[in-house]
């Protein structure tokens, strides 16, 4: 391509994201631009299916059938969320297999909050309410990010979100009216999950180098720190109406500010747990190493039938 075709073509790609249109798979993007995209998804699938695993070990010992239907609904949810994104990730010219190998290799990563342990079943309804909180607040504002296929998958994904924390707090209710050892159950919960949810909006913005050009390309609409502020002053009135008390001597209402101030992060266990050094890191990933080597079976058959029907 001529120099003068390639800033035309650039040209109107900032155009499109000056107006606030959306980039589309056929659009010429500028490379960084597409790398960028198929991180941030690839990463986003890979989350999906990995968070599927700390719940999904609860559906053999959900508590009541209504508790084993409602989880395996809300299991069989991040997988369906997985697939679009990946789907959407293969729109920018990458392979699905390959990012699979590469989340297997540990070459890709997926959210630090899924490499803790859930120890109850208190941790069910706190990932519902916190975890898929966390997540609403960050994916909100990508259902307007410049990546058609990308927005477009996150609006159905925030929709089935929203859903998700509405029953992980109906179960910590239900829990805290229950007797004194399921309501310590819940704080206990509570008091493991809460300061890995607040890490899920990634680094300070000090620390994000790349936050500026994802504002720029309107892949991001907030930066981190603003994610999270808006998490926790829109968490802490759920908490006192549920009657938890979030482990944070520093949390409190800062009038001048408008927002609640909240004590620092531990960003060193954070960058440990995202490293690979997390409680649960090994496991996450042999587990879906594992899944991936036993199912070839049915990739090579859905092949093969795939094959037979084009011929005929
Ligand atoms: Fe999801
Ligand atoms: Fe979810």
């Amino acid at each position: 391509m001529t120099v003068v075709a390639e800033e035309g073509l650039e040209r109107h790609f900032e155009h499109t994201i000056e107006r606030d249109q959306r980039i589309e798979p056929r659009d010429w993007m500028p490379d960084a631009y597409r790398a960028t995209m198929i991180r941030q998804i690839a990463q986003h699938a890979h989350s999906e299916i990995i968070g599927m695993q700390p719940e999904g070990d609860w559906i053999t010992r959900a508590p009541s059938l209504r508790r084993k239907a409602i989880l395996l609904a809300k299991v069989q949810d991040e997988a369906g969320h997985g697939l679009y994104l990946y789907s959407a990730t293969e729109t920018l010219g990458v392979d699905r297999a390959d990012l699979t190998t590469r989340l297997i290799e540990r070459r890709q990563k997926y959210s630090s909050i899924f490499n803790y342990p859930t120890l109850t079943y208190a941790d069910v309804g706190v990932i519902g309410w916190l975890v898929d909180g966390a997540a609403i607040c960050n994916q909100v504002p990508l259902c307007r990010s410049s990546y058609g296929p990308y927005a477009r998958a996150m609006i159905r994904i925030c929709k089935e979100e929203s859903f998700h924390q509405r029953q992980g707090y109906e179960l910590l209710m239900t829990m805290m009216r229950g007797t004194g050892a399921q309501k310590e159950m819940v704080q206990d919960a509570v008091n493991r999950w809460w300061w890995p949810s607040l890490m899920m909006f990634g680094p300070p913005d000090a620390d994000s180098p790349n936050t500026a050009r994802s504002m720029a390309w309107k892949i991001k609409r907030h930066t981190n720190d603003e994610l999270r502020q808006r998490f926790v002053d829109m968490t802490v009135p759920q908490a006192e109406a549920l009657g938890v008390t979030l482990p944070d001597p520093d949390l409190r209402w800062n009038p001048e500010r408008g927002h609640h101030d909240f004590g620092p992060i531990d960003w060193d266990e954070f960058k440990r747990v995202l490293s690979g050094d997390g409680p649960c890191n090994a496991e996450r990933v042999a587990r879906r190493r594992r899944a991936h080597e036993e199912g070839a079976w049915v990739r090579e058959a859905a092949a093969a039938h795939a094959a037979k029907r084009r011929t005929r």
